[in-house]
């Protein structure tokens, strides 16, 4: 993580010789370069007349100090980010562009970045959002996970923000310091999906979550034989092909001790093979991911408690393998669910309904004001929505209003599908209350109804983020692997809710 520091554009040592200035560059304004030419030794206006700088959003050009002027100049270098047309850019448009840039500074030779704040956004924007977005996508653009890399490359240590010293209209120090919080959230998030499943276990995912605990943020862990203890056999079926013990994990961050809480809920399978329904090989290979929504909630609640928002979150993952084995759930087994609701397994990869099917009962005994689950829970998300939207359900318009709020400004976005009567018959079962598939048509959605029987009226909204845990490429702020979505989500709809 590089050190940030901050400099009023006034309180600048003119003299210090740094790497590389980073600055934007709007198509049509190239009057709000005043300020770079005075840093930049008029090389930005040279260039303009060759007209080289980048026209389109996210393009990067590089300018090298030509050595004659480098003496009087600070910088060896100089990032020009295209920011297309000033009035196209919003925060989903810029947060997109910085991640280029951060995944182009990675793999560059630049040690250290100097960003101009006031280059990339527009005198009548809102200064406060849009630094926001270009920081976030900077640093989540050029996340890498190379815990199993023997040759490291050498940690990128500098990076240093310039404003110009009439403009901060709010404090930067503060507003960079909270966009830090957030986005260590999703990087831990990332971290965790792109952890193996060999080393990330249901035992480490729980200690991980008692080492992120202290004053605020309570963790409490329980064993499988508690769980059973609790009657939660759904759970606990999806388990048994297993020699990794299950664990319960709940955090909770309850600043105000009388109100209820908003649950967040996320499936935690760290290795989905699919059990005795056993995967094809081919699509296996990500289902070390099958905890997406555990890592996003893991991060988004640590984060929150840093960020001391004054709201109530408590987040709960049932952690399992699901694994084939003489011990194993067969098809066919039926279980009874912890709200005695008997289920027959017809496919023993629909695990993640079943885990989440106990997970909500449980929550359920602590009076949520709100449920909101995460989970890789479908193929099916991404057949019928692909990559740029989440699937999202609920039985309570406000709330889903607040959650599609929420992704809208942190650009998860979220696609509400419907709950209709057709489609929940798909569920039912011949000799048990309800089935853990609902065949081939609308999958997404049966997956979500076999939710819903569990959280009943308890307002809820449903995210199944199988299509969104992974990104195949680098691609704005996303990385190439794991995406840490929703935890910047989950964040905002805090600061939404919060009282
Ligand atoms: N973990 C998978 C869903 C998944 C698929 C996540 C691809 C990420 C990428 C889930 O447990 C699963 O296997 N679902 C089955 C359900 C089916 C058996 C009803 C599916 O989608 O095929
Ligand atoms: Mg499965
Ligand atoms: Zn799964």
């Amino acid at each position: 993580m590089p050190n940030i520091t901050i400099n009023k554009l006034n309180e600048l040592n003119l003299n210090k010789k740094s790497d590389t200035l980073v600055i934007g560059y709007f198509q049509d304004k190239p009057t709000k370069l005043t300020k770079v030419n005075e840093i930049s030794g008029s090389i930005i206006n040279e260039t303009i007349k060759s007209n080289d700088l980048p026209k389109k959003l996210g393009e990067i050009v590089v300018l090298h100090t030509p050595k004659k002027i480098y003496k009087e100049f600070n910088y060896s270098k100089i990032f020009v980010l295209g920011l297309g047309e000033s009035k196209n850019l919003d925060n989903n448009s810029l947060r997109r562009a910085a991640g280029n840039l951060g995944a182009f500074f990675n793999k560059s030779n630049s040690q250290a970045v100097n960003l101009f704040l006031d280059s990339f956004v527009n005198e009548d924007d809102n200064f406060e959002d849009l630094s926001k977005s270009l920081i976030e996508g900077f640093l989540l653009g050029s996340y890498t996970f190379n815990n199993y890399k023997s040759k490291k490359k050498n940690e990128k240590t500098e990076f240093s923000i310039m404003v110009s010293s009439d403009n901060p209209k709010v404090k930067v120090e503060e507003l960079i310091s909270r966009t830090v919080v957030i986005a260590d959230a999703e990087k831990r998030a990332r971290n965790l999906v792109n952890e193996p499943a060999n080393i990330l276990s249901p035992t480490k995912l729980s200690d991980i979550a008692m080492e992120l605990s202290g004053e605020h943020l309570k963790c409490n862990v329980l064993s499988g034989e508690e769980c059973k203890q609790l009657g939660m056999n759904a759970f606990i079926g999806v388990s048994q092909g297993s020699v990794e013990e299950p664990k319960l994990i709940h955090l909770s961050y309850k600043p105000n001790s009388e109100d209820s809480s908003i649950w967040y809920i996320g499936k935690a399978i760290t290795f989905d093979s699919g059990g005795l329904s056993l995967k094809p090989s081919g699509g296996m290979v990500s289902m070390k991911g099958d905890m997406g929504g555990a890592a996003s909630v893991i991060s988004a609640i640590y984060a929150i408690s840093k960020l001391g928002l004054n709201i109530n979150i408590e987040a709960l993952c049932l952690a399992t393998e699901n694994m084939p084995s003489g011990s194993a759930q067969r098809p066919s087994d039926v279980v009874k669910a912890m709200d005695g609701t008997f289920i027959e397994v017809e496919n023993t990869d629909a695990e993640g309904r079943l885990t989440l099917a106990d997970a909500i009962t449980y929550a359920k005994t602590f009076n949520p004001k709100y449920i909101v689950d995460i989970a890789t829970l479908t193929g099916a998300a991404g057949i019928g929505l692909g990559k740029g939207n989440i699937s999202g359900f609920s039985n309570n318009d406000k709330l889903m209003g607040c959650v599609k709020d929420a992704g809208l400004s942190t650009g998860d976005f979220v696609w509400q599908l419907p709950l209709d009567p057709v489609s929940k018959k798909q569920n039912h079962s011949d000799i048990a209350d309800l089935k853990n598939t609902g065949g081939r048509l609308a999958g997404t959605i049966t997956a979500a109804h076999f939710i819903n029987h569990f959280v009943k009226d308890t307002p809820w909204v449903h995210l199944d983020i199988a299509a969104n845990m992974m990104s195949s490429s680098n691609d704005g702020w996303y990385t190439k692997g794991a995406t840490g979505i929703p935890t910047r989500l989950l964040i905002e709809l805090a600061y939404i809710l919060q009282n």
